[in-house]
This record gives structure tokens, sequence and C-alpha cells, in this order.
């Protein structure tokens, strides 16, 4: 059974999708839920469901990311996770660490990638003018999101959307999209799911 370290930074909500769906036959079980941010919202969800947390602040490390990143592994040791799954983690990850967990460091991004990397994707592209927008899985290599696309679901774009109204409907297709690329990327599978939501 591979461990799956999950990292968050909010709410959490596709790290419940995750791990509810690591249950059963299912070839990995989560083993630590790691925020940089003691307020993340995840955190009581998961300690709700059991499952071990780990803060790890970025704030005393200031500028020092590698400080900050030796943090993580540190909290990370006694886990001993196979893969980690960037849900929601705000934080850029310097290529030093991301290399060290390469090609078993997975990410969700609420774009179709490569379309808006970055921050304010919904906004974009309604400014945009796009009839199609959706979210990305990918394999997390050091530039910014970027690497291989494991899975993307599309939604449509109606008329009258904000941000807010567009985010929803992603997110929706994001708790899909998620834990099917996960038990696949688990089971060596890592060619890309395409989902029309
Ligand atoms: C999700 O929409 C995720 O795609 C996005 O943050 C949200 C987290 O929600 N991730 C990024 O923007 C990464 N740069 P959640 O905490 O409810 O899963």
């Amino acid at each position: 059974t591979k461990r799956v370290a999950i990292f968050i930074s909010g709410g959490g909500s596709n790290m419940i999708r995750l791990l509810d769906s690591m249950t059963g036959d299912h070839p990995a079980r989560v083993c630590v839920v790691l925020s940089n941010n003691p307020k993340a919202g995840g955190l009581e969800r998961a300690e709700e469901r059991g499952v071990p947390t780990e803060i790890v602040r970025h704030q005393p490390f200031g500028a020092d990311t590698s400080g900050f990143e030796h943090a993580i592994l540190g909290a990370l040791a006694e886990h001993k996770p196979d893969i980690i799954c960037l849900a929601g983690f705000m934080r850029i990850l310097t290529a030093e660490f991301v290399n060290r967990w390469r090609g078993k460091m997975l990410n969700i991004h609420p774009s179709l990638l490569p379309k808006y990397k970055g921050l304010h994707t919904h906004a974009r592209a309604l400014a945009a003018g796009d009839t199609v927008h959706g979210c990305t899985v990918h394999e997390v290599t050091p530039a910014l999101d970027d690497g291989p696309i494991l899975g993307q679901a599309r939604v449509p774009v109606l008329a009258g959307d904000t941000a807010e109204t567009l985010a929803a409907r992603v997110l929706v297709q994001e708790h899909i999209l998620y834990p099917m690329v996960l038990r696949r990327f688990v089971g060596g599978d890592t060619a890309p799911v395409f989902l029309d939501g």
C-alpha cells in the first residue's frame, strides 16, 4: 500500500475527497495532511477523520524557502509518504524539493493547463472570453504549474458567470478528477484522462 501525504493551505475540499477515496481495495492510504497555514480549515476536517496532521508555518522562514522545505521534510519523516498530493497548497516549492519527489508529486490546478498558470485563473478565463474552462491534475516539475498532464476536466463557461460561480463549477469537477487520477497514478497509469463536466 502506497502512503500519501496531502499538502493544503485552505479549506481542503479536495483533500477530503482524496482521503475519502482511499478506502477498501484502493492501492493507497493517506498517511498525513500537512499545512503551512495553521488556520487551514482542512486541518480540523482531517483530524475529525483521525488522520495525522502536521503544521509547518512558512512565515518564520521568510525568504528562506529551503529552510521551510527542510522543516517540511522533518515533519514528513515519521509518516514516510511515498506520494505527495498538493491540494490547494499555496506555496511555491523549490526545484530541489520538487526534484526529490520527481514522479511522486501531483498537483491540482484550477485551469486547463497550459492556460492560466498561477493565480486568479477563473477571472482570467472570464476576461479572455473563454467558453470552456476547467481543471488539471499534473505531475509536479520545477516549473510552476507545468509537468506532465495526468487528467483534465472541462466545464462550460455560462452567461452571467462570475469568478465565484465559475470556480464552484470547476471545483465540482476537481472533486471527481483528482481521486480518479490518483488511483490510476498509484496503479502505474500515467496516461491522461479527460472528463467533460
Ligand atoms: C482548488 O480550487 C485548487 O485547484 C486550487 O485551490 C483550491 C483549493 O480548494 N489550487 C490552486 O490554486 C493551486 N495554485 P480546497 O482547499 O477546497 O481543495
